[in-house]
């Protein structure tokens, strides 16, 4: 497959650069306040939660610490397998830490719920979730969501980190891929 021009390829702008800047800034404040004289571990999940990690953290005004965890639970397309596999462990241990999950988004929630079940049987002082996108339509399985950027609609979004194909992450704003784009696939 190859990248088709963004106005080709994306029907829309659904959240602009600078609503995704305005409230990256509040989320961060707001965690800033609530982990005040804590250290919190940020798990940033690979890949698509890249862009958004690293926008958060620099709203946070408190001492932090970053690791990385990548897992995988689509495959090419646009559905999930219900498959969640660990592509990549964290570095640091979390038992006794105060841990924040970051995630571009939840959509069934699957990966979500698997990320909460085995880092919660690590023994972390406190676990929490922060998503900058929140496609709650879609959710299968419950999941608590602490912190959320947007909630979004039942449609197909691409940039800010998220991908189609690989293609899109790329795209400094959230914007809706054309269906002709997946459709003729
Ligand atoms: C996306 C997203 C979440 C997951 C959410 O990752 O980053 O990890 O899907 O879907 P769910 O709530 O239905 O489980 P993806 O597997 O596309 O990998 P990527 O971040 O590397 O693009």
């Amino acid at each position: 497959m190859e990248e088709l021009g963004i106005s080709e390829s994306v029907e829309k702008v659904l959240i602009s650069q600078d609503d995704l800047q305005r409230r990256i800034r509040e989320l961060g404040q707001e965690i800033s306040y609530d982990y005040a004289g804590k250290t919190p571990l940020f798990v940033g999940i690979l890949k698509g939660a890249f862009i958004f990690l690293s926008d958060l953290i620099r709203n946070i005004s408190i001492p932090c610490h970053l690791d990385f965890m990548q897992v995988s639970s689509y495959g090419g397309g646009t559905d999930s397998s219900g498959i969640v596999k660990i592509l990549k462990d964290l570095d640091i241990s979390v038992e006794g830490r105060n841990v924040i999950i970051v995630e571009d988004i939840v959509d069934t929630g699957i990966t979500m719920k698997h990320l909460l079940e085995l880092l919660s049987a690590r023994k972390p002082a406190s676990l929490s979730v922060c998503t900058l996108l929140d496609k709650k339509e879609r959710r299968e399985v419950d999941v608590d969501l602490d912190y959320v950027g947007f909630e979004i609609p039942n449609a197909f979004v691409v940039g800010y980190g998220l991908d189609y194909a690989e293609y899109y992450r790329n795209l400094p704003f959230i914007g809706v891929l054309r269906p002709s784009v997946y459709e003729t696939r």
